[in-house]
C-alpha cells in the first residue's frame, strides 16, 4: 500500500523474491508511469527490478481496493506517507484512513487463508498496537497485524532491502511471525538476523537508530567546527576515533548537516514520544538543536571566506553581520542540491536551505546538481541560475560551495575549473578534495573541520 520510496522498493523487491506482488496508490497516472517502468524518482537499480518483475507478471499495479487485497492476499505491507505532524509528533492520518479502507474491504470477504497488515513505514510507538485493535474491533477472523521496519537508505535502497543486516518483526501471533517468515525466507535462509520481538520495541528499534545515526553526523559536525577553531584536522580525527572498533568509520563524515526525510522527522518524532510519556529525551532534542545551529555556522562559513575578516577582526566581523544583504553582487555557485549524493530528493535538503539563504544575502546564486535540478526547481523557481553542468556552474564564480558529495564532483577537472572561476575560491562541506593539492593548484580551499587560519594564510599572499 503507497509506491513511495519504501512501497516500490518493497514491492519490487519482494517481487524479485519469488512473491506475488500487488503495488497500490492512489495515484492512477504514477501507476500507468510505473507499468511502463518509468521510476517517479532516481534509484539506482529500481528500473531494471521493476521492469523485470513486470514483465515476469510477479508485480502488478492497482489503484482499486478490491483487486489490490484478494481472498488469498497473505500480507499487506503499509508503505505510507507518515510526515512530521504538529508538535514533531508522526502524522499517521492516511495510515489511519488507509487502515479503516482495507477494513471495510476485507470484513465482507471469505478468506482462503490468514493475512497479517503490516506497518513498515516509520510510525509511533504503540501504532501497530492499536491497529491490533482497529481488527479485532472489526471482527475480521483469520488477520493479524505486525510492524516491519525498513532500513532503506535512499540511493542504496534496493542493495539495502535485498541484503539486509537484519530483518525486525514486532508482533503478538504466532500467524504473524510465521508469515512474516516466509516473506524474508530466502534472507532467513542466507542466514540473516530475524528478530522477533514486541510492537513496540519493532517500532522504537526504528526510531532509536535513525536518532542514533543522527547524533553520529550531528556529532562529527560539531567535532569538525571545533577541529577549525583549534587547528585541527577533522578528517584525521574521525580516522583515529573510527579506528576503535567501537565506534567504526561509517557514518562519521562531517557534512553541511543531515537532511532528508528520514532523520529530521525521525529524530522530532522520538523527542516527540518522549514528551507524550513525560520520558525528558534531553539528547534527542540536542542533536535536532545541534543539527540546526550547524547550517547556520555553513552559511556564516561562506559569508566570512567571502567577505572576510577572518581572523580577530571583530569591528569589521560586526559591521559585515550587520549588513541586510552582506553577499550583494557576489557569485557564489552551489554544487549539490540533493540532501546526500545518489539521490534526486531534496526533501529537508541543507543545500536547498543554503541556496534560499545565500540568495536572501545579496548573492547571485548559480546551481547545479547531477539528478535534482528538476525536483530544486519546484521549490528554487527562478531566484538561482541553473546551470547545464557543474563546469559551466563555476564560470565567473567568486566562490564555489560542495555541499553534496556527488562522486562526479571530485573527478572534476580543477585546473580547468579554477581558470574559469573569477576568484578560485571553493567552500568544501564534504571534505571531496585535498588540501595540499588544492593548494598547489592555487584555490583557497576551506574544507569543513580544517582550520581556516592555516588556509586564510595563502588566500592573503
Ligand atoms: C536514513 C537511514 O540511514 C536509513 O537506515 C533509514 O531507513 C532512513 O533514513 P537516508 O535518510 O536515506 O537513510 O540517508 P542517510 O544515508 O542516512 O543520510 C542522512 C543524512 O545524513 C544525509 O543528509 C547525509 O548527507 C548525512 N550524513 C550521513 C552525513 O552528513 N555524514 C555521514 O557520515 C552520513
Amino acid at each position: 500500500m503507497g509506491t513511495g520510496y519504501v512501497g516500490l522498493v518493497t514491492g519490487a523487491c519482494l517481487a524479485a523474491l519469488g512473491h506475488e506482488v500487488i503495488c497500490y496508490d492512489v495515484d492512477v497516472l504514477k501507476l500507468d508511469r510505473l507499468r511502463a517502468g518509468d521510476i517517479p524518482f532516481y534509484e539506482g537499480g529500481l528500473h531494471e527490478l521493476v521492469t523485470a518483475a513486470v514483465s515476469s507478471g510477479r508485480l502488478r499495479f492497482s489503484h482499486v481496493m478490491a483487486t489490490a487485497i484478494l481472498a488469498d492476499t497473505e500480507a499487506v505491507f503499509l508503505a505510507l506517507p507518515t510526515p512530521q505532524g504538529a508538535d514533531g509528533r508522526a502524522d499517521l492520518r492516511i495510515v489511519d484512513q488507509v487502515m479503516t479502507e482495507i477494513v471495510a474491504h476485507m470484513a465482507p470477504m471469505t478468506r482462503e487463508r490468514g493475512c497479517v497488515i503490516v506497518t513498515k513505514s516509520t510510525v509511533s510507538v504503540g501504532t501497530t498496537g492499536r491497529l491490533a485493535g482497529v481488527v479485532r474491533a472489526a471482527g475480521l477472523t483469520g488477520v493479524v497485524v505486525a510492524n516491519n521496519p525498513e532500513f532503506l537508505r535512499e540511493g542504496s535502497a534496493v542493495s539495502d532491502f535485498m541484503a539486509p543486516d537484519r530483518i525486525v518483526v514486532g508482533c503478538d501471533t504466532d500467524q504473524a511471525r510465521a508469515q512474516l517468515q516466509s516473506v524474508y525466507q530466502p534472507f532467513i535462509d542466507q542466514g540473516v538476523p530475524f528478530m522477533v520481538v514486541d510492537y513496540a520495541s519493532s517500532e522504537l528499534i526504528k526510531y532509536a537508530s535513525n536518532t542514533f545515526l543522527a547524533a553520529r553526523v550531528a556529532f562529527i559536525n560539531e567535532m569538525a567546527v571545533l577541529s577549525e577553531a583549534v587547528g585541527a584536522n577533522i578528517q584525521e580525527v574521525s580516522r583515529g576515533m573510527g579506528l576503535d572498533p567501537r565506534i567504526g568509520h561509517r557514518f562519521l563524515r562531517p557534512g553541511p548537516g543531515y537532511g532528508g526525510s528520514c532523520f529530521p522527522k525521525d529524530v522530532a518524532a522520538l523527542a516527540a514520544i518522549g514528551r507524550d510519556y513525560a520520558v525528558p529525551l534531553g539528547l534527542v532534542s540536542a542533536v535536532a538543536a545541534s543539527n540546526h545551529v550547524h547550517k547556520t555556522w555553513v552559511l556564516n562559513k561562506i559569508t566570512t571566506v567571502l567577505t572576510g575578516p577572518v581572523g580577530d577582526d571583530s569591528e569589521r566581523k560586526k559591521a559585515v553581520s550587520a549588513e541586510p544583504k552582506p553577499l550583494l553582487g557576489k557569485n557564489i555557485t552551489v554544487l549539490g542540491l540533493a540532501f546526500k549524493a545518489n539521490t534526486d530528493d531534496i526533501r529537508d535538503s541543507v543545500a536547498v536551505s543554503i541556496a534560499m539563504a545565500l540568495v536572501d544575502a545579496g548573492a547571485i546564486v548559480t546551481v547545479f546538481d547531477p539528478e535534482a535540478m528538476a525536483n530544486a526547481r519546484g521549490v528554487l523557481g527562478d531566484t538561482v541560475r541553473y546551470a547545464a553542468d557543474a563546469e559551466t556552474s563555476l564560470t565567473d564564480a567568486d566562490l564555489g560551495v560542495v555541499l553534496t558529495e556527488w562522486a562526479s564532483f571530485q573527478m572534476l577537472p580543477l585546473a580547468t575549473i579554477r581558470d574559469r572561476m573569477r576568484y578560485p575560491v571553493i567552500v568544501d562541506m564534504r571534505g571531496l578534495w585535498d588540501s595540499s593539492v588544492m593548494k598547489t593548484l592555487g584555490f583557497s580551499y576551506f574544507s569543513i573541520g580544517i582550520a581556516m587560519a592555516t588556509l586564510t594564510k595563502e588566500l592573503s599572499e
